[in-house]
């Protein structure tokens, strides 16, 4: 890989500039969290509502500091054991933290991205508030030409190849008795209950109706492509124009229909899900159609959880 010039990164981002990068989940769209100017407009060229807060990305555990006093001891075992990973955890904030990062909630979102470039940008930057770096209501970028195509080239971005796991990671308050998990990712409730000893409650994707979310970004609708999205079964007859999402063998096309299977590797099915999204957008698709998970397969294989939060998403935009 080319070297990156983190000095000239921190320099950008230091003058309040926006700089993409890339995480183990997807690209990040970062700003520092302490300019207040370079915040807004993360807003605004996301197209983003103010009322969805951002999380903020540290790369040592001293960071957390600046943003909360108190660390509480189920907390600091999801930290231990996850971070750096896919793993946000919601902390009490400090007055100091900004409002237009916490969105005026008294709370602050945290996570330590398991990624080298994130990990060396944010260690010459200082902490960096880090929304997907999509424009709002778009699929979030897994590759460094999504975050081009999203904003023209007029953002710079750091390539770091295509990133690991493709979801969005999993957010989790672990200050209320149940933990929550507000929005699933690649660390799973079992995977916590395995590792920490606590099982936390999955919030259904039901909730985002609820009027005071507790988490805000989970209500509006996500990850969609222009083409609607169905789940695949026997009432839909796809057009020869649709893409099709099965999870079985190789890509091949049929009667005009793309055709893609991945053959029970879901892991790729989740990495791959929003770049499938994207070309189905670019091929000007009539529609998706993907293949819907048994209860089997959810139960086998803990990424689906969110595979299907992000499915159901895009289908209800
Ligand atoms: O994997 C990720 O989390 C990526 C990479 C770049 O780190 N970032 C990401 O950010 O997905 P974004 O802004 O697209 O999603 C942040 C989510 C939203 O659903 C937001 O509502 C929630 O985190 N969130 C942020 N602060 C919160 C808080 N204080 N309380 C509850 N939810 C919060
Ligand atoms: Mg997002």
């Amino acid at each position: 890989m080319v070297s990156i010039n983190y000095k000239s990164y921190g320099e950008l981002i230091r003058q309040g500039n926006l700089v993409a990068f890339p995480t183990e989940t997807v690209y990040g769209l970062g700003a520092s969290a302490w300019n207040p100017a370079a915040i807004n407009e993360i807003f605004r060229v996301k197209g983003r509502p103010s009322d969805n807060p951002l999380i903020v990305h540290i790369s040592k555990v001293d960071m957390i500091y600046e943003f909360t006093n108190y660390i509480p001891p189920r907390a600091k075992l999801l930290m231990q054991k996850f971070w750096p990973g896919p793993l946000t955890i919601i902390f009490k904030k400090k007055n100091t933290v900004l409002d237009s990062v916490t969105a005026g909630l008294d709370t602050v979102a945290l996570r330590m991205p398991d990624h080298p470039v994130a990990l060396e940008l944010i260690n010459h930057t200082g902490p960096l508030v880090a929304p997907s770096a999509n424009i709002s209501g778009k699929p979030s970028p897994t590759k460094s030409e999504h975050v081009v195509k999203d904003y023209n080239g007029k953002i710079p971005v750091i390539d770091g190849g295509d990133c690991k796991i493709g979801l969005e990671s999993t957010v989790i308050n672990a200050t209320t008795t149940p933990a929550v998990i507000l929005r699933p990712g690649f660390i799973s409730a079992g995977e916590i209950e395995q590792k920490c000893g606590f099982l936390p409650v999955v919030k259904k994707t039901s909730d985002k109706d609820n009027f005071t979310p507790q988490s805000p970004g989970t209500k509006y609708s996500h990850y969609a492509p222009d083409a609607p999205v169905y789940w695949l079964d026997q009432t839909k007859k796809p057009t020869s124009n649709s893409l099709i999402l099965l999870h079985s063998a190789i890509q091949l096309k049929d009667g005009g229909m793309t055709i893609l299977k991945f053959d029970g590797d879901y892991s790729r099915f989740a990495r791959e899900l929003y770049d499938w999204f994207r070309k189905a957008d670019i091929e000007k698709k009539d529609a998706v159609y993907i293949e819907p998970f048994t209860k089997t397969q959810l139960m086998n294989n803990s990424i689906l959880e969110a595979v299907k939060n992000r499915i159901e998403k895009a289908i209800s935009n």
